[in-house]
């Protein structure tokens, strides 16, 4: 390894990393000496002793790109062009715990120890690069071994979601909470047995202890559009009627907070995000004039993160929809925001992410001014512009430094 770190005048390395990097001194992302004002998107973050240098943070994405449930180079070429760019963090996709637990059969795992090796190779170099890395850990329930979303696109969404077996599908392994399918194009469910449910628990825990292994700075955990663990919040999708669900409220809570409770003794002293959906934007209201629950929505969502923040999560990643093939919804700019500040107002101490068609750097910088949320996740924005960091310094006329190697692309922020 050369890092030419002896002469007066060098380009030094990374220290310690696997092989020669220059390094990004301060970190790629973060706000030069002699700012007069920093903005608050580019204020860091402290969680757990774990220092995120700013935040905007990378919104898990799926890619339907892995082998067999193992990261590719294709993960590390994407996931590595956001840690080179100035981004707070960068949070893995959807990754299943156990191999019937992944929406389409190319999604990534974390099931077996050979599945470690080139997520580490990813984390490695993100941290070479000064940017933390965390992985969001799922389970696809009733919403699994369906074809990716270009192949639907192509064969009929909607009419062809499910992949069968010949795709390397599992649609007669396909579990939830109970047999409601999500929708007719979906596999139909098999209602998860006790033994089941403490399956994927301890599926949850061994995902764990691999994450260690591999060295994320933060796991998120998948509690949202109506994969599994949403799945057993919603009266919509969980009409079970033993402890586990039904009209009960606490009886739905259970399997997620279980998990949740599990997951945090095993990540214990690291940050622990978990993304809800905060409404399951069905028609009619969240609870009817008998109080019957009809629907998930922030009157139940609130109370849940009120039971996750006693569990000792430390960060709500706010989220919504995706149990309801008939949801309806208008998309417009922060269509997510008011959940975010709801759950924010409600638990002023907890730290809350806001996503959802958050595009602009004023936009996101008003989103934590106005105290709505304390990070901001974004996902399309970042794959059409990965660069956006720099583009907020720019635009909220603060120099932040960029990597040595772009430098001359970026000027205005030297
Ligand atoms: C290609 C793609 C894949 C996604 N995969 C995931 C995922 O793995 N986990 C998740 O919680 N959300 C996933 N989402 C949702 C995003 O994380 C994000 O919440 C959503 O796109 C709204 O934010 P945006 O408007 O900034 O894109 C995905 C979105 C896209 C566009």
């Amino acid at each position: 390894m050369s890092t030419s770190s002896g002469a007066p005048f060098s380009n030094i390395g990374v220290p310690g990393a696997y092989e020669y990097f220059p390094l990004n001194s301060p970190d790629i992302g973060t706000v030069r000496e002699g700012n007069e004002q920093i903005p608050l998107l580019f204020k860091p973050l402290t969680i757990k002793g774990i220092e995120f240098k700013n935040r905007i943070f990378v919104s898990p994405m799926c890619q339907y790109s892995a082998d067999n449930g193992h990261a590719t180079d294709w993960h590390f070429v994407h996931l590595g062009g956001f840690a080179t760019r100035g981004v707070g963090a960068i949070c893995i996709e959807a990754t299943a715990v156990v191999p019937e637990g992944r929406i389409s059969p190319e999604d990534l795992g974390l099931w077996t120890d050979s599945q470690i090796a080139p997520l580490k190779k990813i984390v490695e170099f993100s941290h070479a690069q000064g940017t933390k890395i965390g992985i969001q850990l799922a389970h696809a329930g009733r919403k699994a071994s369906v074809h990716a979303p270009w192949v639907r696109d192509r064969t009929g969404r909607g009419r062809f979601d499910t992949a069968p077996e010949e795709a390397g599908g599992w649609p007669n392994a396909v579990f939830g909470p109970s047999d409601i399918p999500f929708a007719d194009s979906y596999p139909a469910p098999k209602a998860l047995t006790e033994r089941g449910l403490l399956d994927i628990e301890n599926a949850f825990v061994a995902s764990i202890e691999r994450c260690k292994e591999i060295g994320f700075d933060f796991v998120e955990i998948h509690g949202a559009h109506g994969y599994l663990l949403h799945s057993f919040v919603s009266p919509l999708s969980n009409n079970r009627t033993d402890i586990w669900g039904g009209q009960s409220l606490e009886n739905r809570l259970r399997f997620f907070l279980r998990i949740i409770k599990r997951v945090r003794e095993a990540w214990a002293g690291k940050p622990l995000f978990v993304r809800i959906s905060a409404a399951d934007w069905a028609e009619g209201p969240e609870k009817d004039d008998n109080g019957v629950w009809k629907q998930w929505g922030i009157e139940q969502s609130t109370i849940l993160v009120g039971k996750l923040r006693e569990l000792g999560i430390d960060l709500l990643d706010c989220s919504s929809g995706g149990n309801w093939v008939k949801q309806k919804f208008t998309l417009v700019p922060g269509y997510q925001v008011p959940y975010a500040e709801v759950l924010k107002k409600a638990y002023p101490n907890q730290l809350v992410g806001a996503v959802g068609l958050i595009t602009e750097p004023n936009q996101a910088e008003e989103i934590l001014q106005k105290n709505q949320a304390d990070v901001v996740f974004l996902g399309r924005e970042l794959l059409r512009d990965p660069h956006w960091a720099m583009k907020a310094a720019k635009d909220l006329n603060v120099k932040v430094k960029t990597a040595n190697q772009y430098e001359r692309a970026w000027p205005s922020l030297l």
